[in-house]
């Protein structure tokens, strides 16, 4: 097995671990040698399919925005589960990374007097969303990989799967990977390292993540014995096209965009008085089911699927094509409907994993619900869990956490290194064991198709635990995860090759989505209340005398364990949440 030895090895090449990249490598300058591991080619890392921006205070002055403002939605619109502290480090440093951007070429829509220009999200008070059209992440992401593949330090190793994570006692020590292109075996051995590997919505059907949203870097900390935090609370995006789940930016009920049932009714004066269809996505999400399961939906005759509209006739052809051309262009070619002269069909999709990699309020990753920290190990963007967003996010924080928390993990680590001389030994036995893991898969000599077991996987979730949980749901995702689990054991690959093998790859991943599928629902099953995106009919309300704290999961021998985890309150006291 190849060992590489690096400084920093970064693991995801989407926004969070570019920004970490490039923050890192000016924090040492230029000195430290760095890898980013990507499974990807990293262009095509979720990121790029960012639509509808970024969120921040930027000229407080003309809007009568404000840090508190900000903090204040965002805290609100998680049901008070964020830990506070975090939030204002979030709201603090948002206009610095949106002007950073700016720097570094991200094309925003700009107005008349060539401020950069914000629209209107769901649960903030006031327009405070950056944006370039509806293609946001994708300008940022081509800033950013213009800007790392000039640095002479950084070296992407694209296409590159990372199937182990490496720790000695409670120090990371490196990844274990393999070279999709060649098949090959490589250790990343290093003195510090950051997980920046996005969400896991692949776990479901209907989503709107790109294939690759499967959970590895959250998979391969808690196969670690590591904890993940939160995992319960898996963001349902209001609009998903039906039938195929891509994602409609909010950007479109920013810009004006009205929900209406099969009756022509904007139904969510029902759920939101003020906010209407911007009130944040948890409840958005719970109006449309209730539309539907009131039978005021609509239906889709080949997927069976259920829907409400979309409305954006009424902004107008130059509007749409202004701030949202790519979801005109999407909704044309996928479904020949043009959004200027009919609504689009619309339901709730899985979009963004609100729980992850338990860290400290610097990104570190825990060892414990709170006493101790992984050396040398960062976890930043969807994946890790800063508990910026609690039970449920505001739409374009996501964008400002990743590139918030890439600056801190980037600066940190750059720190970290100035006090470690070197990177803990590589035992000749990890060594062994990591490169028979991948032969002992391919030898496996089963009968299960390994893509019946993802498929069955993503019916379950989709099936019991999505907008609206029952327990008993939950006990069924659950009995079947566990079968899916035991069936695992037993696959086939059809393809034992080494060249870019994209079945074992596959299989790696539906590996992945099977732990943390259990850790959602096992989390879900555990948590009786209702708060922001996990909706249980037996507990229909928020309980903050016995649930205001986090979830901690870990897998260990015996099963899965379950702790908690106060949550930071510095200023704003839980509310009742009203919009
Ligand atoms: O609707 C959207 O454009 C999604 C934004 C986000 O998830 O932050």
């Amino acid at each position: 097995m190849e060992i590489l030895d690096y400084d920093i090895v970064i693991l995801g090449s989407g926004i969070a671990g570019l920004t970490a990249a490039i923050h890192a490598s000016n924090a040492t300058d230029k000195k430290a040698k760095i890898a980013i591991v990507t499974k990807l080619h990293a262009m095509r890392s979720h990121s790029v399919a960012a639509e509808g921006g970024i969120s921040g205070v930027l000229y407080p002055e003309v809007t009568n925005d404000s840090l508190d403002l900000h903090a204040y939605d965002t805290i609100k619109g998680s049901d008070y589960l964020a830990d506070q502290d975090a939030v204002e480090l979030l709201v603090k440093n948002a206009p610095k990374e949106v002007e950073f951007f700016d720097h570094i070429g991200v094309s925003w829509n700009r107005n008349e007097k060539a401020q950069i220009e914000q629209r209107a999200f769901g649960g903030m008070s006031i327009p405070r969303t950056a944006f370039a059209a509806d293609k946001t992440g994708f300008f940022m992401m081509r800033a950013l990989y213009d800007e790392v593949v000039n640095l002479e330090n950084v070296s992407i190793f694209h296409e590159n799967f990372a199937y182990s994570l490496l720790l000695d006692e409670n120090h990371f020590v490196g990844l274990s990977v393999m070279d999709l292109a060649t098949g090959s075996l490589r250790i990343f051995h290093a003195k510090a390292g950051i997980i920046a590997t996005g969400g896991a919505s692949r776990m479901y059907d209907f989503t709107t993540t790109s294939h690759s949203s499967t959970g590895d870097g959250q998979a391969l900390v808690y196969k670690a014995g590591l904890p993940l935090k939160d995992m319960e609370f898996v963001q349902f995006h209001p609009t998903a096209l039906v039938p195929n789940g891509i994602l409609i930016t909010e950007a479109a009920r920013g810009e004006g965009g009205y929900l209406t049932n099969s009756k022509g009714e904007r139904f969510m004066a029902l759920y939101a008085k003020k906010q209407m269809e911007l009130a944040p996505r948890d409840i958005v999400s719970r109006a449309i089911i209730t539309e539907i399961r009131a039978g005021r939906g609509l239906r889709e005759e080949l997927s069976g699927l259920e829907y409400i509209h979309l409305d954006l006739r009424h902004l107008g052809k130059n509007v749409i094509d202004e701030k949202l051309p790519m979801i005109r262009e999407i909704a044309q070619k996928s479904l020949n409907i043009d959004p200027v002269e009919e609504p689009l069909p619309v339901r709730p999709a899985a979009h963004f994993t609100m729980g992850g990699i338990h860290t400290d309020l610097y990104g570190r990753v825990m060892a414990d619900e709170d006493k101790t920290i992984v050396d040398g190990l960062w976890a930043i963007g969807e994946c890790g869990c800063v508990s910026v967003h609690g039970s449920n996010r505001l739409g374009s924080n996501s964008l400002s956490q990743c590139a918030v928390w890439g600056r801190i993990a980037g600066n940190e680590i750059a720190d970290y290194l100035k006090k470690t001389a070197d990177a803990p030994k590589l035992r000749k036995e990890i060594v062994n064991a990591e490169s028979l893991k991948i032969s002992a898969i391919l030898d496996k000599k089963g009968s299960v198709n390994p893509y019946f077991i993802k498929s069955e996987l993503q019916k379950t979730m989709g099936e019991f635990v999505y907008v609206y949980r029952t327990k008993n749901d939950l006990f069924n995702a659950k009995r079947r995860i566990s079968e899916l689990k035991k069936m695992f054991n037993d696959i086939y690959l059809a393809d034992k090759g080494k060249l870019f093998n994209t079945n074992l790859r596959d299989v790696l991943e539906i590996d992945n989505l099977l732990d943390l599928a259990e850790a959602v629902t096992l989390c879900a099953l555990n948590r009786n209340e209702s708060r922001g995106a996990h909706a249980i009919a037996e507990y229909p309300n928020r309980d903050d005398t016995n649930w205001l704290k986090h979830s901690i999961v870990y897998k260990t021998k015996e099963g899965v364990g379950i702790g908690y985890k106060p949550v930071t309150i510095t200023r704003w006291k839980p509310q009742p949440r009203i919009y």
